[in-house]
């Protein structure tokens, strides 16, 4: 049974708790072997140990835009790469950077429903936060546009998360892609697109391109994160922002590089060669088969099991199965009753900044078994629940 409590996690998953909550990969997913049986000895200049490139040493972005140009299809070149502390890290230095010049208290629009904790970091950089709905086609720039015009709303920076959104999955679609870039454009903000699950689409759907490589500006309006935390390993704490070079500039010269150096320099050159070996690509492409097998499982039992339970989107790839409840159920009480008497966790939808009867269901945690029996103890939860509604 797949579980989690040692010393060194952020989340203990307690042994016997089915849990499709976490968003994290599971521990059969994780690749010590793969770090294990890297070579670790091919940097031998001690200066590798000294206060990093601020951009990240060329050798090694020149790797990562080798490997994002072959998995998206873009052309990425690699001084338009800076190596970061994954995406909650680049959200921060980004966030920070922008709120410091601005010349009033900065307004970030962000999609709802989204990633939780993102915003938090936003805030956390003294953005003021405004939502906007996300549909089928992702967030809706009709809206933003509305907004901008007949309210004066003024962002200074609009939080997408393009690819495999999380909560729902969705993807933006081309138009809104090019339209939102022609807003930033038109009305002076920035686009911050989170792109944790872009590489992550299943075997038979294509790879996104990242929104930066449709920036068609001189100077940028666009920053897109990467992370290796979904395709490879959280705990590396590595990912790269990709912007035109005049953006990427402008954070190089962040206060907290200029200080500090360039950003876990250690891991990127252990990384390096595992990138430039391929054994990246191959690990990239066994995880994107074994996600679509469990996200097939999870989606096969949820139809089969929990009818009433409406899958609002089919996901492409990523980690994520977004549901809504019938009847304006509370997905909060429900997974109280599910985590306490079925030993069965999810998250209510009001943990993705939307309302509480919707909720998301992660596949990438459990192996399939695990999926079946998680997806069992979940419609008894929730025949309970809902039996208990009609009786009061
Ligand atoms: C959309 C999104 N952004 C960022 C993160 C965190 O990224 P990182 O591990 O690179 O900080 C997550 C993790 O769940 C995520 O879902």
């Amino acid at each position: 049974m797949t579980y989690q409590n040692s010393e060194y996690v952020q989340m203990p998953v307690t042994k016997g708790i089915y849990d499709l909550n976490v968003g994290q990969p599971s521990p059969q997913m994780l690749p010590l072997d793969l770090l294990y049986s890297t070579d670790r000895n091919h940097i031998t200049d001690p200066t590798f140990l000294q206060y990093a490139n601020q951009q990240g040493y060329l050798t090694f972005r020149k790797e990562l835009a080798k490997f994002l140009s072959s998995e998206t299809g873009d052309q990425i070149a690699a001084n338009e790469l800076l190596v970061t502390p994954g995406n909650s890290g680049a959200i921060n230095l980004i966030g920070t950077r922008i709120a410091a010049s601005s010349p009033t208290r900065p307004l970030a629009l962000v999609e709802t429903p989204t990633y939780q904790w993102a915003v938090n970091v936003l805030e956390g950089c003294g953005f003021d936060i405004m939502p906007i709905p996300v549909d089928k086609e992702g967030i809706d720039v009709v809206e933003v546009e509305r907004l901008i015009i007949e309210e004066q709303v003024k962002p200074a920076l609009v939080f997408v998360i393009p690819s495999h959104q999380n909560p729902t999955s969705v993807n933006l679609s081309a138009p809104r892609r090019q339209k939102l870039i022609q807003l930033a454009v038109t009305h002076d903000f920035y686009i911050l697109a989170d792109e944790a699950y872009q590489l992550l689409s299943f075997p038979e759907n294509k790879v996104h391109s990242a929104l930066a490589s449709e920036d068609y500006t001189e100077k940028g309006v666009v920053f897109t994160i990467g992370t290796f935390s979904k395709i490879f390993a959280p705990a590396i704490r590595l990912g790269w922002l990709q912007a035109k070079p005049d953006l990427i500039e402008w954070m190089v010269n962040h206060p907290v590089l200029v200080s500090g150096g360039g950003v876990n320099q250690v891991m990127a050159g252990w990384i390096e060669p595992i990138l430039s070996n391929g054994s990246m690509q191959k690990w990239l492409s066994d995880l994107r088969k074994e996600l679509f097998q469990r996200y097939e499982c999870l989606y096969k039992a949820v139809q089969q099991k929990l009818p009433l339970l409406e899958i609002v989107t089919t996901p492409q790839g990523g980690y994520f199965i977004w549901c809504k409840l019938p009847n304006q159920m509370d997905s909060s009480a429900l997974a109280a009753l599910a985590l306490e008497k079925y030993k069965v966790s999810f998250r209510p939808g009001t943990k993705c900044n939307t309302s509480p009867d919707y909720l998301r269901l992660c596949f990438a945690y459990h192996t399939t078994d695990e999926i079946e029996k998680a997806v069992d103890l979940l419609a008894l939860a929730y025949n309970e629940f809902a039996d208990n509604l009609i009786l009061k």
